[in-house]
């Protein structure tokens, strides 16, 4: 039995080029399960951080700063192992380099100029990540700003909400033949302050994995931490609940403790998966058993409002 699971964002575009990427990461997981759970986990992501339609890898938000700071991680469920980058700029593939990070250092987080080190020491070239489109956004804003006017744009995509464009975290999980994988990676929020770091490198907040489940979140990542969301799913399922009731439980949590824009995926050593989320939209694509489920739609919750000017549905 396998399951792979990818997510692109809550507040992200259900418009067809990017379910097809979606759909093309997924793929490109199965395509990598021969050598792996973690590898088809890893695979996935980079699908996903190659596609400039995501706020992962090329295609990031920027900061204050005008920069693309990116988070990225991943965990094995088999060995408890877990590998992360934050803060991370100038690599097309930070999953990749957490996966590094997991695989050939004693340790679970490199961030900043440590990151770009460790990664140019592994062969990672130095890449741009700002596509023209979200340099665009982020000088509008700016100049906005500076006129005392509020930026117009969402905060999760850097996009003007009548592009109908948005982007979040990116992730994956992996059930296969009982091991678990998940893999997770963003450019974080526009306009954040340099140095800021969200939940999808910290274990536990934005992203676990364990022999019963592997798990990851997106959405407003301060909120993700404080609340351990994703450690919250796994303490679900080992007490004996559906992937999909803990993640509904999860998303009812976060958004009655925080009133906190999110969406989570979620699958299981037994091959049940689960999905929920309280935005707008929130697309996934899900391969069981090699199969692409067409119809496959995660479960909307209720409880938090875009504080956005009305427009059309992303
Ligand atoms: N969930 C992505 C972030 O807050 O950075």
């Amino acid at each position: 039995m396998s399951v792979i699971m990818v997510h692109g964002g809550v507040e992200t575009s259900t418009a067809p080029p990017y379910i097809k990427v979606l759909r093309e990461s997924a793929l490109a997981g199965l395509n990598a399960l021969s050598s792996g759970h973690l590898k088809a986990a890893e695979e996935a992501v980079r699908v996903l951080e190659n596609s400039p339609l995501f706020n992962a890898g090329y295609g990031s938000v920027l900061n204050l700063d005008g920069q693309v700071e990116m988070d990225a991680s991943v965990m094995d469920g088999e060995t408890g192992r877990f590998g992360a980058v934050a803060a991370v700029r100038d690599v097309s593939n930070p999953v990749s380099v957490a996966c590094r990070v997991l695989e050939e250092t004693p340790h679970v987080l490199l961030a900043g100029d440590g990151a770009i080190k460790f990664a140019r020491s592994r062969g990672f070239p130095p890449a741009n990540c700002v596509t023209p489109e979200m340099m665009e956004m982020w000088r509008k804003a700016v100049s906005l700003a500076g006129r005392g006017e509020a930026a117009g744009v969402n905060l999760f995509t850097g996009m003007p909400e009548e592009r109908g464009q948005a982007c979040d975290t990116v992730g994956c999980v992996v059930s296969h033949r009982g091991r678990l994988a998940a893999a997770s990676s963003t450019g974080g929020s526009f306009l954040k302050l340099p140095g800021r770091v969200g939940d999808t490198p910290v274990i536990g907040g934005g992203i676990f994995a364990s022999r019963r489940c592997a798990v990851v979140c997106t959405g407003l990542g301060e909120a993700f931490i404080e609340t351990l969301t994703a450690k919250y799913v796994d303490s679900l399922i080992a007490h004996g609940r559906h992937p999909q009731e803990a993640a509904e439980k999860a998303m009812v949590r976060l958004a009655g403790s925080r009133r906190a824009p999110g969406g989570i995926i979620v699958a299981d050593s037994r091959g049940r998966w689960g999905s929920a989320y309280n935005t707008r939209t929130f697309p996934v694509a899900l391969v069981v058993d090699g199969k692409l489920v067409e119809d496959f739609t995660p479960r909307k919750i209720q409880g938090w409002k875009s504080s956005l000017p009305k427009g059309p549905t992303p």
